[in-house]
């Protein structure tokens, strides 16, 4: 079905060795998910795409998304984009719902079909491994301008104070230099609801405005911007950012609750340095983190 053609009850028992009912009762399950299973007795049944789903996504930029890779369902966009790393640079990889979506830190991501934008972004640019961590924090600040949202360090898109975008940047390098990274960003835009167990801390578009977005027109404005930052970081590292990101950031300024290894203890976000990093201040005096080893919350709640 994810090809777009119509597939009949009987071909996919058959293929799956289940019976005619079971089919049924799957196609079912898969609809509460959200997925739209049209179905005619004649034909079978058939996937309708969205009409802002990312399979059209254009957006005006020189090199970032002028390729397109998109499935309906995929486990994981990064997971295709490393899997097809031998791709030009700025080859975005795009699902319309991910079966496995990866979150930071080792954590899952939700991404039912309908509501959101899940998609990769694969680079390879030409710095050195450090130098590439900020690249995750222009894609954060590209993502929160086009959203209207802050910027919760190091690179989560908050609306009210809830979470509506996340981002997760894999690489692979060498000491010296870096094959090619993925930029991975997720955002929840239509989503009409969370599972209770995510409701204190994530959050939509529709949500917190009240109003659907198109999901192609928003994810090429984030591409767009992105594309602005990153070659301005590529020319002049995250000292070419570092402003914008800045005045975006909500954790500066506030009491935070540091994970690190596994233990908590409280901090003041003081700054963000010139490479990204989280300037913070305890009672052992100031010190940076970096955004790979830590997580970062609110005293009172998720910022
Ligand atoms: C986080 O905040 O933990 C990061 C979430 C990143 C989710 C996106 S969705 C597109 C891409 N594919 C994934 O599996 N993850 C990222």
């Amino acid at each position: 079905m994810a090809d777009g053609g119509c597939v009949s009850g009987e071909e996919m028992s058959r293929c799956l060795g289940i019976t005619r009912s079971a089919v049924w009762k799957n196609i079912n399950e898969l609809r509460r998910e959200g997925w739209q299973i049209e179905s005619s007795t004649k034909r079978g049944y058939m996937l309708k795409i969205p009409e802002d789903a990312l399979s059209r996504l254009s957006p005006s930029t020189e090199f970032v998304g002028r390729n397109l890779v998109w499935t309906y369902s995929c486990e994981s966009t990064n997971s295709e984009a490393k899997r097809r790393s031998d791709m030009p640079e700025g080859t975005v990889f795009a699902a319309e719902v991910q079966t496995a979506g990866r979150g930071r830190l080792g954590r899952s991501w939700l991404s039912p079909p309908g509501g959101g934008i899940w998609m990769s972004v694969l680079l390879k640019p030409e710095l050195t491994p450090p130098e590439v961590v900020p690249v995750t924090l222009a894609a954060g600040l590209a993502a929160a301008e086009s959203l209207e949202g802050d910027i919760k360090w190091p690179n989560d898109v908050v609306i009210n104070g809830k979470k509506v975008c996340g981002i997760l940047t894999e690489m692979s390098a060498e000491m010296e230099r870096v094959n090619y990274a993925v930029v991975g960003i997720g955002v929840n835009v239509n989503t009409p609801d969370f599972p209770p167990e995510l409701c204190d801390k994530a959050t939509s578009v529709a949500i917190e405005t009240g109003v659907s977005k198109n999901r192609r027109k928003l994810a090429e404005e984030i591409l767009e911007r992105f594309e602005l930052y990153y070659k301005k970081l590529t020319k002049g590292g995250f000292a070419a950012i570092r402003e914008e990101y800045r005045r975006r950031c909500i954790t500066i300024g506030r009491e935070v609750a540091v994970i690190e290894h596994g233990s908590t203890t409280r901090a003041f976000g003081a700054d963000i340095d010139e490479s990204g990093a989280l300037v913070i201040e305890d009672e052992h005096g100031r010190r940076a983190l970096n955004s790979g080893e830590v997580s970062v919350r609110g005293i009172y709640g998720y910022v």
